[in-house]
């Protein structure tokens, strides 16, 4: 049964499980501030569940592929549309800031606080688009 680490928790979950259901189950959320609300639930079109992965895995389909390379995506963020991601081992799971997650160059989000908060500043300021979300940057570039 693989373990998926993901801000400071740990979750069991099947193998082959959708990585983004598995955080849903345990009550996280793959997405930042309005997009927990306002996205596609799992069809591979708004981009905005994307977090870096760190173990076994599905491979990258032709959709996901697709969403991934689209702005503010880019192929140099190196990361995965986590309704698209199957659970194959065991797992950790980062999230950057952004309503796209893909401001890299801030780091990934922290911990979640005891009290299953998932929010703080770096999950309010992900309502608003900014230059991070659509430049790659020069630490995404290297
Ligand atoms: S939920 Fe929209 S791409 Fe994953």
């Amino acid at each position: 049964m693989p373990t998926v680490t993901f801000r400071g928790r740990e979750i069991e979950c099947k193998e082959g499980e959708t990585l983004r259901n598995v955080l849903q189950r345990a009550g996280l959320s793959p997405h930042n501030g309005k997009t927990k609300t306002f996205n596609c639930k799992g069809f591979a079109s708004c981009g905005t569940c994307a977090v870096a992965v760190d173990g076994e895995v599905s491979d990258v389909g032709i959709r996901e592929k697709a969403r991934l390379l689209t702005p503010p995506h880019h192929p140099n963020y190196d990361l995965r549309l986590s309704c698209q991601t199957k659970v194959l081992g065991d797992l950790t799971v980062e999230k950057y800031p952004g309503a796209w997650g893909t401001q890299i160059a801030d780091g990934p989000l922290g911990p979640v606080d005891e009290g299953g908060d998932e929010g703080g500043e770096a999950d309010a300021a992900a309502d608003e688009p900014t230059d991070a979300d659509s430049e790659p940057s020069e630490a995404a570039a290297d």
